[in-house]
């Protein structure tokens, strides 16, 4: 079996670094398809933590090829900063191809980022800041400046002066602030694109032959499935597709040359920024799983919503991102805890909702029918086998299992590598 997604379940910090690093060590490439540095994926290799914003996590890999897709947006200098944090940790990312016709994320990008949130007041958003959702609107506009132009200086320049045109006008008479300076910009990218250069390549091209080759390709989604632009809870979503089958569009691979849909679950529901999260706890439980689980943002430092698990999202994800089976992360962070919730379904004004709602006025309604399980009270970041597992640890791994329609074919107990339990062949 040659080519895997691996794809977030719930609001994002699944654990999709920890659990693509493992699979990586039998892949020979590695993809991102989306999103940009508005995520942050850990992955610690003995003991050492690497947070990767834009970096495929097969990087850390000696002989793994990593490629960033089209539809990622890259912020080169972000870029350019995990190379070196990474070749200063004596890394190697020759291996690394950038799309050529991923676009570029600019400093006006980050600054209406910034912007356009003040300006919603209290229906911000709580985006990231990274400018990753102006970016998109310039794509999807047909304005938005691609690598291959960023390498062309001629058309770099004409494309930059259309923009800082029209952006000008945005930040000046919308906003009131200073217009941007062309040659300051012009000049700073020049020097980002002389070094990212040897990178830029037709990545579709590369995954297709790779694929024909047989050789074992794994597709990495930032994001998650509930802050998808089309399927997550509107508009407290991220730009782009996190869901598996953007996987094909996001790194210009056909649909049938995907084989497994691996959705990462978290053991319990975190989210960052604004937005429904029925099963929230804000009360000293979800504080006490925020210490547990040092649930703090990777990327922006914020703390991070907590609650139970949530099986009404899991049917919902599993739907719109076709997962296989899932990767259950973090279970070891509820080792203290003497009574666990799984929320089996919404109930609002009484009634049992069968699907999960399209309306935030509904969703913000909807209360959580829970079902009991006791906890394990055990610490099993030890165990490297399923049966080391204790009774009840099992048995809520089962429940969630039942309850989501997911096979749990990975369960994991640590940041580690050696701390995932791996229960089915995953590249077979
Ligand atoms: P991602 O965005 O989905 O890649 O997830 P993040 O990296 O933002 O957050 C997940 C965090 O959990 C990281 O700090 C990982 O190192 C860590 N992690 C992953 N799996 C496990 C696990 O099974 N147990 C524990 N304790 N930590 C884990
Ligand atoms: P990983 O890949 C968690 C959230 C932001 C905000 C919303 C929109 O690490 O799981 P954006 O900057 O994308 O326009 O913000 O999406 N968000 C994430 N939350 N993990 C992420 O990535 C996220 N990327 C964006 O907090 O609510
Ligand atoms: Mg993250």
């Amino acid at each position: 079996m040659p080519s895997i997604v691996v794809t977030g379940t719930q609001w994002g910090d699944e654990g999709k670094g920890k659990i693509v690093d493992f699979l990586a060590e039998r892949a020979d490439v590695v993809a991102r398809y989306q999103g940009g540095n508005n995520a942050g994926h850990t992955v610690v290799v003995k003991g050492e933590v690497h947070k990767l914003h834009l970096l495929p996590s097969g990087i850390l890999y000696p002989g793994c090829r990593c490629v960033i897709g089209n539809d990622v947006v890259v912020d080169p200098a972000v870029l350019l900063q995990e190379l070196e944090t990474l070749t200063a940790r004596g890394f190697d990312a020759a291996g690394l191809r950038i799309s050529n016709r991923a676009h570029v994320i600019m400093p006006y990008h980050r600054l209406l980022d910034q912007l356009e949130e003040e300006g919603k007041g209290d229906a911000k958003l709580g985006t990231t800041g990274r400018g990753i959702g102006p970016c998109y609107q310039d794509k999807v506009a047909r304005t938005g400046i691609r690598f291959v132009s960023l390498l062309d200086d001629e058309d770099f320049a004409a494309e930059l002066r259309r923009n800082l045109d029209f952006k000008n006008l945005i930040l000046t008479r919308v906003y009131g602030r200073a217009p941007l300076d062309f040659a300051a910009i012009y000049d700073e990218y020049r020097g980002y694109a002389a070094r990212l250069r040897p990178y830029v390549t037709d990545t579709s091209r590369l995954l297709n032959r790779e694929l024909e080759a047989g050789h074992k390709v794994l597709f990495e989604g930032a994001q998650a499935a509930m802050l998808d632009l089309d399927h997550g809870t509107y508009p407290y979503v991220t730009s782009s597709h996190p869901i598996a089958a953007h996987a094909g569009v996001g790194a210009g691979v056909g649909p049938r040359r995907i084989d497994k849909v691996i959705g990462v679950v978290k053991a319990y529901t975190t989210r960052v920024g604004a937005g429904p999260f029925p099963t929230e706890l804000t009360n000293a439980l979800g504080d006490a799983i925020r210490e547990a689980g040092h649930e703090y943002g990777t990327t922006t430092g914020r703390p991070r919503r907590c609650g139970w698990l949530d099986a009404c999202v899991l049917r919902y994800a599993r739907d719109v991102s076709g997962i296989d089976c899932m990767a259950l992360t973090r279970l070891d962070i509820l080792d203290r805890l003497p009574d666990l919730k799984i929320c089996t379904g919404y109930r609002c004004q009484g009634q049992l909702l069968d699907e999960f709602p399209a309306s935030l006025k509904v969703l913000g309604q909807v209360e959580p029918v829970y079902e009991d399980l006791p906890g394990w009270m055990t610490d099993i970041s030890t165990a490297r086998r399923y049966e080391d597992l204790p009774p009840a640890c099992r048995a809520y791994v089962e429940r969630i299992a039942a309850l989501s329609g997911m096979r749990a074919a990975i369960v994991s107990v640590g940041p580690a590598r050696d701390q995932t339990i791996i229960r089915e062949p995953m590249f077979d």
